[in-house]
Order: structure tokens, then sequence, then C-alpha cells
């Protein structure tokens, strides 16, 4: 049975990623802050006080999965503030960038031991951590986060594909979840459908590419 460990995992999109996973049949270590009761009915092993903003209690949390080897880990844990050019404050940017970009890379460098060749390291990202694709502005931290975030994934590809291991940035789509206030235009559901598929397709040879869970490649 492959398994899969996913981040961010009690709702949204990483609820609904695991409860595919399950569906297919494999081994789900789903970690969250505090579980759901969604969560705990998905059949997932369930991994409490991950809390990915914060460096000096993820390496203790995640010793609990010192003895799996790992098919798939998706870095789905995020966070959205609001800041614009007038109304931005450091703290509440900082808060992003420890859970959008330096969690993923702290949650990786962890599992790294338990990833073998073949093993596939998926983040969710988003299109507005795009230089390229940023046509209106604002959200300072939740942008400049997720570009770090981009970068990171793009170092881990190549740092990672010696090892065989393959890394995508993964943008979800507009998706109907707190974070956006239930205002996207595809369900939590749909998302996690399409995002597996993608991943389905990341090879060592696509590994580092940017991907709109359409299957679109998106610009840095
Ligand atoms: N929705 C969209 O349209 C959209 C678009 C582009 C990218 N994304 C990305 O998709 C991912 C999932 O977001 P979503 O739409 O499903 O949002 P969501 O419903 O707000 O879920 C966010 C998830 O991240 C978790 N999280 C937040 N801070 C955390 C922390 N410090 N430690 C551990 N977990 C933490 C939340 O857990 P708690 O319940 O403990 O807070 C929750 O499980 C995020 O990376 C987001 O940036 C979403």
């Amino acid at each position: 049975m492959p398994v899969a460990v996913i981040t961010g995992a009690n709702r949204g999109i990483g609820l609904e990623l695991v409860k595919f996973y399950v569906a297919q049949k494999w081994d789900v270590y789903a970690l969250c802050r505090n579980s759901s009761d969604d969560l705990n009915e998905s059949g997932a092993k369930i991994i409490n006080k991950v809390d990915v903003g914060n460096p000096d209690t993820i390496p203790l949390a995640l010793s609990k999965l010192k003895d799996i080897k790992i098919d798939l880990l998706i870095n789905n844990a995020g966070v959205l503030g609001r800041d614009t050019i007038k109304e931005w404050d450091p703290h509440t940017i900082e808060h992003q960038f420890r859970v959008n970009a330096l969690g993923p890379l702290l949650v990786t460098q962890c599992l790294l031991d338990q990833l073998k060749s073949g093993s596939k390291v998926a983040h969710i990202t988003s299109r507005m951590g795009s230089l390229a694709d940023n046509s209106s502005g604002g959200y300072y931290g939740y942008r400049m986060s997720k570009a770090a975030l981009n970068a990171a994934g793009v170092s881990m590809a190549h740092d990672l594909k010696e090892q065989g291991i393959a890394v995508a940035l993964l943008h979800p789509g507009y998706v109907q979840t707190e974070m956006v206030s239930y205002g996207g235009d595809i369900s939590a559901e749909l998302a996690a459908s399409r995002l597996a598929n993608v991943i389905d397709q990341l090879t060592i040879e696509n590994s580092g590419s940017f991907w709109h869970s359409n299957g679109d490649v998106l610009p840095w």
C-alpha cells in the first residue's frame, strides 16, 4: 500500500486530498494542528499537534513518522493575509513566511530519510506567488511567501534529483474553502482530484515545474 503524508489535513483542500488518497487505498498520514470530525471519519492515521509554523516543535512532532517510508509528501498547510500597501503588519507577514515557506522546507527536511527513489514531494503553492502572473498587486505576505516556497521547491528539485525524488509546485485553482471565504470557482473535492492527477504525471524528468491543477504550466 503506498503511503502519503499530508499537512493541513483537517479541512479544506488538505482534507479532500486525504479522502481522495484513502479512497484510492493509500495508507494516509494526516498531519494537522487539531483534527476535525470529518478527518476523524476519513480512515486516515491522524497526527495532531503539527504546527508547521513552529520550527521548534516540528521535528519532535514528525518523529512519530520515523518508521515509515513515504511515497508522497504533500505540503498543503497554508495561510493567507490580506496585506495592502497601506496596511500590513510585519508579524503577520512573518507568520505567512513561517507557515507557507519555512514550514514546507522544514517538514521536507525532517522527512528526508523516509523518502526514497520514486517518492514525490508536492508543495501546494499559489499562482499568487508568480511574479509574471501578478496583474493585481497587494497580498504582500502571501505573494512573497508563496514566491519563496516556489524558490525552495526548485532548489529541492535539484537537490533531490540524484536520489530519484521528484518535486512539484502546484496551484490548486480558485477553490471554495475557508481561506477565500468559500468564494472559489471549484470545490475542494474537485481541486483534490485534479491535484492528484497532476501528481500522477510528476516524474524526475519534469521535477521542479510549477503547475496549475488543470495541467497548465504556470510562469514564475
Ligand atoms: N483556496 C484557494 O483558492 C487556494 C488557492 C491557491 C492556493 N491555495 C493553497 O492551498 C492550501 C490549502 O488551503 P485551503 O484553501 O484548503 O485553505 P483552508 O481551508 O484555510 O485550510 C488551510 C489549512 O492549513 C492549515 N494550517 C494553517 N496554519 C497552519 C499551521 N501553522 N500549522 C499547520 N497547519 C496549518 C489549516 O489548519 P487549522 O485548521 O489548524 O488552521 C488548514 O488545515 C494552502 O497552502 C493555500 O495557500 C488555496
